[in-house]
């Protein structure tokens, strides 16, 4: 089975079927989510939190989104790969943020980027769709503008704000991106965001009616301790799982029940024979 394409992420809307999509960092967890079938994989900036463990996603780096976007490429075969452009490439210039995605794509061979903003970043999404790189936008709690918003809060409650998020996925549909991200935004406005869009609405924190869904991995997964978003649930908790998988480990290690023979390679007698044989004529 091929990839799954841009253009079928926006038949899904179509149709009127939903969207999932995850987070992914790494070759083991992308393959576990694509085996399942997750269509749309997203090695989001927010590794940056919960991979790296900064306390917000601005200290990440082109190379690393590189390198973890490589590794979700090579663990995955079906899902569309979607790397996000950190903060700092995509903010000085559409020319600028060529470069820097023509980086991503070369080096780490992902399907398409998702860059944060809408008016303000809709020259650079028309650059970059024009020249073959499919976008994904980002509007409302863009985290990397969390310094403005003075925290991971909620946007576009009142008319002005809830017009200019509308202006915002206009214009990012008008420039050529494939879909939008809506982040912590108000359901009603969401809904709204969704029917007068035809590209697909992917939300987080925006209620049940966008075209689709993004949570961060972590988050579902009960695996970042800091503290769990309120738009997020729990699926799993593995984190705990973790804990009492490690806790047993080291008992059985410090009890000498592991490693047993059944994980031990094993000489032939003939050879331990002649070992003991050797040490008794040196003795
Ligand atoms: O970085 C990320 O994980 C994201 C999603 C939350 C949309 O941008």
């Amino acid at each position: 089975m091929p990839r799954v394409t841009t253009d079928q992420i926006r038949q899904m809307k179509a149709r009127g079927e939903r969207i999932p999509m995850l987070t992914a960092y790494d070759y083991a967890s992308a393959r576990i989510l694509d085996t399942a079938g997750v269509p749309m994989l997203l090695v989001g900036d927010s590794l940056g939190m919960v991979m790296l463990g900064h306390d917000s996603t601005l200290p990440v780096t082109l190379d690393d989104i590189i390198h973890h976007t490589k590794s979700v490429v090579r663990g995955s075969e079906h899902a569309l790969v979607i790397a996000d452009m950190p903060f700092g490439t995509f903010q000085i210039s559409p020319e600028e943020t060529m470069r820097q995605a023509v980086r991503i794509m070369k080096e780490a061979g992902p399907q398409a980027v998702k860059l944060e903003g809408g008016v303000r970043s809709a020259a650079s999404v028309r650059l970059l769709t024009e020249a073959g790189i499919p976008v994904m936008g980002h509007v409302g709690m863009t985290p990397q503008s969390v310094n403005v918003f003075g925290g991971f809060k909620v946007q576009g409650k009142t008319e002005q704000a809830a017009r200019a998020l509308l202006a915002d996925v206009a214009a990012l549909e008008e420039a050529g991106a494939f879909a939008v991200v809506l982040e912590l935004v108000p359901a009603e406005l969401a809904k709204l965001a969704t029917e007068r869009a035809t590209i697909p609405t992917i939300g987080i924190g925006a209620g049940p009616d966008c075209d689709g869904e993004v949570q961060v991995l972590h988050d579902i997964l009960g695996l970042f301790p800091d503290f769990t978003p309120r738009h997020t649930k729990r699926y799993a908790e593995l984190g705990k799982l973790m804990s009492e998988a490690v806790t047993t480990y080291m008992s059985e290690v410090r009890e000498r029940a592991f490693p047993t023979k059944e994980q031990s390679a094993h000489l032939d007698a003939a050879v331990i024979k002649a070992l003991r044989r050797e040490r008794k004529e040196t003795a």
